[in-house]
């Protein structure tokens, strides 16, 4: 990991506004900085009003409107909203383009669900690269219903993909859960993704080739593809729990590592659902008995707007409730045991990277089919299964519990997420699949 200390190339940075895509995308950005190369990294306006922001070294953060602050009078469908908002964006972007000419960028890195940045910089004379945010699995998927070699709304019980196991509809992405409001949303956004990849001039997944070789090289034979993951890990030794420099949620307070360092060698599950998903307030209240129910300590995240979804006077004498917290660092406590978790992307290559199984409860999107990996194919976790009336129920989480801390597969799944663990720091230190690919690009940026 080289510092160099002439600013060669200027860089563009363009996050997806979520937590989830701006964490991985920033890592990648940082190391991309502590090579020699100048970061602008963008975010809405709109985002910068309840974004803490600390120190991200030596990037810079600029901003710019999406509109997204704008009153429109008449109500307007979720479609209307997206095109709004990206014509507004693609219009702003331009214009910061043009303004900054004093020292202009090269290339801009984009989160690969806004192909329309590749538009606005090429038409301005910049490079342009896409930055994968999801899996290998979750993306080759979207590719093939933007083919058509998978039909949306699925049709088949059991689907046969190239360089990837036989996939319920379960293990599909679930493109249809509320959030999105209209499946639609969810299937333009994914299948978008490739609608233009074929003028990117680089391609970056935050993955790692050990992770997903079969449909990475499945990628790497159609694209000039490039993992460059797991990007949070490529953080200097001294910065390793402060990648996540701007966060839209705020850790209250920082005692619950006290509350950690005062438990036993992996005795406490950790439980979280990521920036966005929300269980319903049965489920919660099924989570908060089956957690008590298990007898284990456990640290879970409950963001502000689901803490009126406990059980009234939920206060468990072996549990911590916190708002936020700084998940990585958490992870990486040896009071851990297990990870309970809606199965989010950064949430699983966190989880692998320290070595954490998990116990899956995949929400929607990409978080059915990042936990069949997990269950199926790595082996690092088990799944909650849901139960007749549609939700997860107490007893069921109590026993995945029980299974995953000090049960029958504990070995074996702690085995497993071990051997991920090596096989991910082998990929972003010197020499490693990661740290060659990112040390391959910029070489030729800056050349
Ligand atoms: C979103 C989508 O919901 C998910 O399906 C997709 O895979 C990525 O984008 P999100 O739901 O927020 O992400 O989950 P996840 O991918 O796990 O990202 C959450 C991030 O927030 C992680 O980097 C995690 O370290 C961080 N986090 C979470 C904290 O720092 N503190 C917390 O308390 C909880």
């Amino acid at each position: 990991m080289g510092v160099a200390t002439i600013t060669k190339s200027h860089v563009l940075v363009v996050p997806f506004p979520a937590q989830g895509h701006i964490n991985p995308v920033l890592a990648f950005a940082k190391r991309l900085a502590s090579e020699g190369i100048k970061v602008t990294f963008i975010i809405t306006t709109n985002m910068s009003k309840s974004a803490k922001i600390s120190d991200c070294g030596s990037i810079t953060i600029d901003y710019i409107s999406d509109g997204s602050e704008e009153q429109v009078k008449e109500p307007e469908t979720i479609e209307a909203y997206h095109k709004r908002i990206k014509a507004v964006f693609s219009a702003n972007l331009a214009d910061f383009i043009q303004s900054s000419l004093g020292s202009p960028a090269k290339l801009v890195i984009y989160d690969s669900l806004m192909p329309w940045v590749l538009d606005v910089a090429q038409e301005r004379g910049l490079l342009g690269a896409p930055f994968f945010t999801l899996s290998g699995a979750v993306n080759s998927i979207s590719y093939h219903l933007k083919q058509g070699s998978l039909k949306f709304p699925y049709e088949d019980s059991a689907v046969s993909l190239p360089a990837l196991p036989t996939l319920q509809i379960n293990d599909l992405p679930h493109l249809s859960h509320p959030f999105m409001r209209s499946s639609l949303t969810a299937l333009k956004l994914y299948v978008g993704q490739f609608l233009n990849l074929e003028r990117a001039d680089w391609i970056f997944i935050n993955t790692f080739d050990m992770l997903e070789k079969e449909v990475v090289e499945w990628m790497a034979s159609r694209w000039p593809i490039k993992t460059v993951g797991p990007t949070f890990l490529l953080q200097q030794k001294d910065d390793k729990f402060s990648n996540h420099t701007i966060n839209l949620f705020e850790a209250k307070h920082d005692s619950y590592k006290e509350w950690l360092d005062s438990r036993e060698i992996g005795s406490v599950v950790y439980v979280s659902f990521g920036s966005i998903a929300s269980p319903g307030k049965e489920e919660m209240e099924e989570m908060a008995l089956g957690l008590i129910k298990s007898n284990c300590y456990f640290l879970w995240v409950v963001r502000s707007s689901e803490m009126d979804m406990l059980p009234e006077n939920f206060n468990p004498e072996k549990g911590l409730i916190v708002e936020w917290c700084n998940q990585v660092e958490v992870l990486a406590h040896r009071a851990l045991a297990c990870f309970m978790s809606h199965c989010g992307w950064n949430s699983i290559l966190e989880a692998v990277s320290y070595g954490v199984p998990l116990i899956t409860m995949p929400q929607w999107t990409d978080q059915t089919t990042n936990a069949k990996f997990v269950e199926d194919v790595w082996g690092v976790g088990v799944g909650i299964r849901v139960g007749q009336n549609g939700i997860i129920g107490r007893e069921e989480i109590a026993m995945c519990i029980e299974q995953v801390v000090g049960g029958e597969r504990s070995i074996e799944l702690k085995r497993n997420a071990c051997n991920f663990k090596k096989l991910a720091n082998e990929a972003v230190e010197y020499g490693g699949t990661s740290a060659n690919n990112i040390q391959d690009f910029v070489s030729k940026l800056m050349s």
